[in-house]
């Protein structure tokens, strides 16, 4: 059954999420209360008695973003309580994680919008935007303290996976190295790790049982990639009104993503579209003569054959869990990965 679009569930997660229809009214339901948790419980961690560390790390918080991730961690937690603490805490938990490294990521990529909001760095400075991702990052941490020691250390190695994705990217190809391989252990490692974690963790607090989190686990791990795949295809084809967030950043940037590199590996490419892929680009006449070639690319079609594949091997992988409603609603999330591309 279909719920009407005026559905609670459906205005909440379209109205600060990804949109997708849970078919199931007591599985909606569920899922609702536990964003309305996971919201509340944010709202409450991210505080500080010196307002200004309050404010700018309530700034992205606020501005809004998709909260795919808490989302994938309630779902996953159905195969167990979804409504046990620790399930709400992990989600929060994981979200927060992923907004500080936002903060910090739009350091890096010098980007000036995000969730349709100024960046940190711009509405304030680089140092300011830094700091307000480690006051998240101390406010998760304490989090994931009342999670147990076995909690920390997944995290901590989920933190470090970020962090040697980011510099993978930073650092680049090597001349013995494979682009496309190692494109695909970045995007693993700075995105597709704290997914997982997501589903991982989702599966874990609500008490479901060891090969249900591993599972979740790889489910996690192969729409996290998609997910940076799709993001990457957004990159050059969306509007800023559409993703929140400049188009061509990974241009400006110099960094190579999988629609650029497969443009690169087609012999009938446009040189010009070659030299413009060869540096980072800060004119915008050449960020929107390079978005342009690209679009009209094979890069993008390739880029959107893998990202099928990986969607596929998501869904093989949901076959090995119990046939239920949830699982059904975690079909409509990969379906999502692939869609929010076109
Ligand atoms: C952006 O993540 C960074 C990536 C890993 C691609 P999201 O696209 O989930 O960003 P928000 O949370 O909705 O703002
Ligand atoms: C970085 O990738 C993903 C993170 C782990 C923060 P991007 O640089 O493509 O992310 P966006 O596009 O800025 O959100
Ligand atoms: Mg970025
Ligand atoms: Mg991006």
């Amino acid at each position: 059954m279909s719920r009407p679009a005026s559905d609670p569930i459906s205005e909440l997660i379209k109205g600060r999420g990804i949109g997708i229809d849970i078919a199931d009214s007591a599985l909606s339901d569920s899922v609702q209360q536990g964003i309305e948790r996971v919201e509340q419980l944010l709202r409450e961690s991210v505080r500080s008695d010196f307002d200004f560390a309050t404010r700018t790390s309530l700034h992205l918080m606020e501005a809004g973003g998709k909260r795919f991730r808490p989302l994938f961690t309630l779902l996953a937690a159905q195969f167990g309580d979804p409504h046990a603490d620790e399930v709400i805490k992990s989600a929060a938990v994981v979200e927060m994680i992923h907004l500080a490294t936002l903060y910090h990521d739009d350091v890096m990529d010098e980007a000036t919008m995000r969730r349709g909001a100024t960046s940190a760095n711009a509405r304030w400075d680089n140092s300011i935007a830094i700091l307000a991702g480690d006051f998240l990052f101390a406010q998760a941490s304490a989090l994931i303290a009342d999670l147990g020691a076995e909690a920390v250390r997944d995290m901590a190695r989920t933190f470090e996976l970020l962090v040697t994705g980011q510099m993978r990217e930073t650092v680049g190809v090597g001349p013995d190295e494979d682009a496309v391989e190692v494109y695909l252990q970045v995007i693993y490692e700075k995105t597709g790790s704290l997914i997982a974690t997501a589903g991982r963790f989702g599966a874990w607090f609500s008490g479901a049982d060891e090969a249900t989190i591993e599972s979740l686990d790889r489910i996690g791990r192969l729409i996290g990639i998609g997910f940076q795949i799709s993001d990457d295809i957004i990159d050059i084809a969306s509007p800023a009104d559409e993703s929140g967030k400049t188009p061509g950043t990974d241009l400006r940037e110099g960094v190579s993503t999988l629609p650029m590199l497969y443009a690169l590996a087609d012999p009938d490419t446009d040189p010009r579209l070659r030299d413009l892929l060869s540096r980072p680009l800060s004119e915008d006449a050449e960020v929107y003569e390079a978005l342009d070639l690209l679009r009209a690319s094979n890069g993008l079609e390739r880029t959107r054959a893998t990202l099928d594949e990986y969607a596929g091997d998501a869904r093989k992988e949901l076959a090995s869990l119990p046939d239920t409603p949830a699982r059904e609603a975690l079909s409509t999330l990969v379906d999502y990965v692939v869609a929010r591309t076109r």
